[in-house]
């Protein structure tokens, strides 16, 4: 009984594979047998794409169910029949023969190699199928031959791309003509090393996209392309060769670097529980990707519209097309450049670098060698450093028109322009530039402190003429009567109240002469002295910020213990962020601002303010938001006014909502600045997101928003988070910087 499936295994492995990793000398395989790597990761065979019916030698993933190719012998000649027979011959060259026909139609060396002793042919675990030497064992550098040095249309890891001086021999990848036919396709993808070398794709003859060039430690302008737990990346450049390279860090990840036929980059993770390909990254995700977008001295910025821009300093060489948005023209100097000795180099930042095709470079020369270098050659037009790892090292030059430039705001690198004379953003001498900064700065501190004293001046002198409202001896913080409060709330009726906070119940009014009011009733806990309590509200009554919702006064009567503020008629963000309806109200540049304001307001209040605040619950139902959208922090101040005896040690409210709440502080009672810092942290990421921290969970491992977030960052896929509703107006650099700054403060 029990060896009945051991027989049928047993058949199986007879007819259909080797179920072997190596190819001995005069031995053939045929259509239905393979050969399988060691811990069966690849297997080499015959193999049919999908809707042809032409037959080919492949290597594809064992173990994955979507056949995926990652390597064609015969690519530009496809087997018609089922008769191939794949053999090693005694003198080291594979052999794909057509038995009914009996005709070679792909071997591995073109004109048969000096002959060698018992050949083996292998298949790795890497994916690469190598001949080599019996006895000489299988990681040896040096194979006689080796499917990786005919790479298809993917970069496996481990894999280099590039060239080898010493063999003369180039790596580069083409794309399939489509996902039916590996034939060579249009695209092609190698390291171009006309200048200083940068990674290039090809449509036949046209450059599609650039990647920026290697400055050390990156690439300039690839900002997909960042340190993360899947893998890592290298780029050498010596004199014996120049490659790209990524290596798995995480080892049981799947990865490949593919070049579809479509012309996309894409790099792709399978992913087990969903079984199938994850786009992880791709070249190609904006207009400023396309190659030389804004011609030369023109820089194209995925923020601006249109995006092209002239370089400061220079001018659209034809306005006209540039204005009809066609900007192959590029741009050229203001003041054109003629040679003389008073020209210099401005500084120009946060730039992909442009097209080295045609560049100088020296990898040792320091940057001041290099200004010189390039100062002395008149038609040198840019330089700077090769290396902008440590403090920078090496020189690149550039000669004519800069290309292909875009603008990256979070990690973009510097370049240096020659400009004419008059167009030097600076004079040389560092004293004249300290001048020019000191002077603007000492106007507006003067201009600061002067209307400063004007206002408190005015202010009293108008407060004195007024009096207080509740006639109250304090000069500064009107005390409103009771009366007047309950009359305006009409008598905290419920139809006026507004919302229910940490500290108590808000309610609207309209006061007399028709200004409107928000007042919070604070519950009634306090133990603090009626005295303190008012000095703590004047003191937070005098700081005064554009984000911070104003208070007005406050009114103290018997138990009731009440704060005025302004009222502000668009709410709170919460009716923002997540209902759905006016969520399309919010665009991102909307919130970008509110978020803007946000750290501003906190900025105030933690550093810039002359009482240190810190707000222990920050969450979005407390940013009120006024007429025009500025966002306004309230309920400041509330914890130190009303429980301002609360220390650190002695907590034992804590006070704060759920899901905003720094685990420190939610959980040992432990509060300061960053207690806040880490409820704002939430409050971005729930801006950006539109979902509330609290109460959700994902789906797949039941993380929290935050949890998600740091996955997704960790993977590169930060943009999944967004809300769907911004998808037309996210900016994606401010996108991403926000969710990083995010994590940052959780
Ligand atoms: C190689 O294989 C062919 C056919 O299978 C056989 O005729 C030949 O003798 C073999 N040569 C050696 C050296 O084994
Ligand atoms: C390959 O195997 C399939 C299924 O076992 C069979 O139908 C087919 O005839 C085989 N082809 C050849 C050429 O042996
Ligand atoms: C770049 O500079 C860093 C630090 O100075 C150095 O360690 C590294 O080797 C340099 N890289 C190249 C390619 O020269
Ligand atoms: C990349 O990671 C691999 C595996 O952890 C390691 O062996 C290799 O040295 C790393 N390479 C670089 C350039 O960091
Ligand atoms: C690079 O510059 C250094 C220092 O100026 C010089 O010694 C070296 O010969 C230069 N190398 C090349 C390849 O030009
Ligand atoms: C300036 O650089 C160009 C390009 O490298 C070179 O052809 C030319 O000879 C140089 N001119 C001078 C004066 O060094």
């Amino acid at each position: 009984m029990s060896i009945f499936p051991f027989l049928v295994g047993l058949y199986a492995s007879i007819t259909c594979s080797y179920a072997a990793d190596t190819m001995s000398a005069n031995q053939t395989v045929r259509y239905n047998q393979t050969i399988v790597s060691p811990q069966e990761t690849f297997e080499l065979g015959f193999f049919s794409p999908p809707n042809s019916k032409n037959h080919y030698v492949g290597i594809w993933y064992k173990k994955i169910p979507k056949r995926t190719y990652v390597w064609v012998a015969n690519r530009n000649t496809p087997l018609t029949d089922t008769s191939g027979e794949l053999t090693l011959t005694l003198q080291g060259v594979l052999i794909l023969r057509e038995a009914t026909k009996g005709n070679v139609v792909w071997s591995s060396a073109k004109s048969s190699i000096t002959s060698v002793k018992n050949p083996i042919g292998q298949l790795l675990d890497t994916g690469n199928f190598i001949i080599h030497k019996e006895g000489e064992g299988t990681n040896q550098e040096d194979p006689i031959w080796q499917s990786f040095d005919f790479i298809t249309d993917t970069l496996l890891p481990g894999v280099k791309l590039g060239w080898n001086f010493i063999t003369g021999h180039e790596r580069r990848f083409t794309s399939w003509k489509s996902p039916d036919d590996p034939a060579f396709g249009e695209f092609s993808y190698g390291i171009d090393t006309r200048g200083y070398p940068q990674m290039i794709l090809m449509e036949g003859q046209d450059i599609k996209l650039r990647g920026g060039p290697w400055i050390g430690f990156r690439f300039s302008g690839i900002s997909t392309l960042r340190p993360n737990r899947f893998f890592n990346f290298t780029f050498v450049v010596n004199q014996r060769e120049i490659y790209y390279q990524y290596n798995l860090i995480d080892t049981s990840a799947i990865m490949r670097l593919v070049l579809q036929a479509s012309g996309r980059f894409e790099l792709l993770l399978w992913s087990d529980s969903k079984q199938e390909w994850n786009l992880y990254s791709t070249r190609q995700s904006d207009i400023c990707d396309q190659y030389a977008v804004c011609g030369a001295f023109g820089s194209c910025n995925i923020g601006k519209s249109p995006v092209c821009e002239c370089l400061k300093g220079f001018e659209p060489t034809s306005p006209d097309q540039w204005k009809n948005t066609d900007w192959s023209q590029g741009c050229r100097h203001t003041v054109p450049l003629n040679c003389s000795p008073g020209e210099g180099f401005n500084k120009y930042t946060n730039l992909k670098l442009p097209d080295t095709r045609g560049s100088w470079y020296n990898q040792t020369m320091t940057l001041v060698e290099c200004e010189k270098k390039c100062k002395n050659n008149c038609s040198c037009t840019a330089y700077t450093s090769s290396n902008f790892s440590g403090t920078g090292s090496g020189c690149l030059l550039w000669f004519g028109g800069l290309i292909d430039i875009r603008t990256i705001a979070e990690s973009g690198d510097t370049l240096f322009i020659r400009v004419s004379a008059s167009e030097l953003d600076s004079k040389s001498s560092s004293a004249a530039r300290r001048v020019q900064v000191i002077i603007p700065i000492a106007v507006v501190v003067l201009v600061i402190l002067g209307s400063i004293c004007f206002f408190c001046h005015f202010k009293r002198k108008k407060q004195q003429q007024q009096g207080t409202q509740s006639g109250d001896e304090d000069l500064e913080l009107p005390f409103f009567g009771l009366s007047t409060i309950l009359k305006a709330t009409k008598s905290f009726s419920i139809n006026n109240k507004l919302g229910e906070g940490g500290f108590g119940a808000v309610y609207k009014g309209v006061l007399e002469n028709g200004k409107e009011i928000a007042v919070k009733r604070l519950a009634k806990t306090s133990t603090q002295g009626l005295h303190e309590f008012k000095n703590e509200v004047i003191s937070i009554s005098r700081l005064q910020h554009r984000n911070l919702v104003k208070l007005l006064g406050c009114c103290i009567e018997g138990a009731e213990v009440m704060l005025i503020y302004e009222y502000m008629p668009n709410k709170g963000l919460d009716s923002f962020i997540f209902d759905e309806i006016p969520m399309e109200l919010v665009d991102w540049p909307t919130r970008y601002n509110i978020i803007i304001g946000i750290a501003r307001g906190l900025l105030y209040l933690h550093q810039d303010s002359r009482l240190r605040i810190i707000h222990r619950d920050l969450k979005v139902s407390n940013i009120l938001l006024d007429k025009d959208m500025i966002p306004k922090i309230s309920d400041f101040g509330t914890a130190r006014a009303f429980g301002g005896t609360q220390t650190e040690a002695k907590t034992n409210r804590v006070v704060g909502t759920y899901g905003y709440m720094a685990p420190e502080y939610a959980g040992n009672g432990i509060f300061s600045i960053k207690s806040d810092v880490y409820s704002f942290g939430v409050l971005v990421l729930e801006i950006v997101s539109g979902v509330k921290n609290r109460g959700f969970a994902h789906q797949e491992h039941c993380n929290n928003l935050t949890g998600h977030a740091w996955v997704l960052h960790n993977e590169d896929r930060s943009l999944e988070l967004v809300a769907r509703c911004l998808a037309e107006s996210i900016n994606m650099s401010q996108v991403l910087r926000s969710m990083h700054v995010a994590l940052l403060c959780v």
